[in-house]
């Protein structure tokens, strides 16, 4: 379970964030949504622990989130606008630099099947400093969930793939999802929401605006409730 308490952080003169409060439990899967500069990635980033919150407390299963707590890292993967990827390694060679990193044990498996999952099989030995912007989030994919965390934290995480890769990422979501993983995800992207998500919180000027099951809503719902205008029924 992740909570996050009365989280604020202010940057120079700026509020960005004006005490979120928010509960989530394990197995769901929640979309952060809010228009440009509502707050959405300076939140996730204090939930994934690369970020410091100016006031308030993120708890991951009540204990409070330390920055380099090992065991805690190990729980989240966490998938943001940079790819923490290193240009000059190939696919293989990021993946294993980040195994050693999670102190994986015989990770090679893993990282050939991952590199499969998200179809980069035939550039698997190539240097990613050539590699388009929807072949490098691929692979950022693959190393979010490398190490097998049980909380996913996506920020816009279907930008730059193709349709292809937008049904892969997706059916990967749905098996992690089906396992019980936790996956919260900042979007824009309204049908993927739709596909993946059970529960919207709305974020605006900092705060939560609208928190409400989207299970079985179509996504001209979950629009009007984006725009402030859902009705209750
Ligand atoms: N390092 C920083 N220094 C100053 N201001 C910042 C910094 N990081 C974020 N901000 C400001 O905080 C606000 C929220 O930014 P954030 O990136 O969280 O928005 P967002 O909801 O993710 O937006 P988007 O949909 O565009 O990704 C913005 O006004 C942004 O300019
Ligand atoms: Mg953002």
């Amino acid at each position: 379970m992740i909570e996050t308490i009365g989280i604020t952080k202010t940057i120079g003169e700026k509020m960005i964030l004006r005490g979120v409060n928010l509960r989530i439990n394990q197995g769901e899967s929640v979309a952060i949504l809010g228009t440009n500069g509502a707050g959405k990635s300076t939140w996730l980033k204090i939930v994934a622990g690369l970020l410091k919150q100016s006031n308030g407390d993120v708890l991951l299963d009540g204990v409070p989130r330390k920055k380099d707590d090992y065991s805690q890292q190990q729980r989240l993967g966490y998938l943001g606008h940079q790819s923490f990827l290193y240009e000059a390694f190939s696919p293989v060679e990021n993946l294993q630099f980040f195994a050693k990193l999670y102190q994986l044990k015989s990770p090679d498996k893993r990282i050939h099947q991952l590199i499969d999952d998200v179809g980069l099989s035939f550039f698997k030995h190539e240097p990613i400093r050539s590699f388009s912007r929807g072949m490098i989030q691929r692979l950022a994919i693959a190393r979010a969930i490398l190490h097998e965390p049980d909380v996913l934290l996506l920020d816009e995480p279907h930008t730059g793939l193709d349709q292809q890769a937008v049904s892969l990422f997706n059916r990967l979501l749905l098996d992690l999802k089906a396992e019980g993983v936790t996956i919260i995800m900042v979007t824009h992207d309204f049908p993927q929401i739709n596909a993946i998500c059970d529960r919207a919180v709305i974020l605006r000027k900092g705060k939560i605006a609208e928190d409400e099951c989207i299970r079985g809503r179509p996504v001209s719902w979950i629009h009007s409730l984006y725009e402030g205008e859902a009705l209750s029924s």
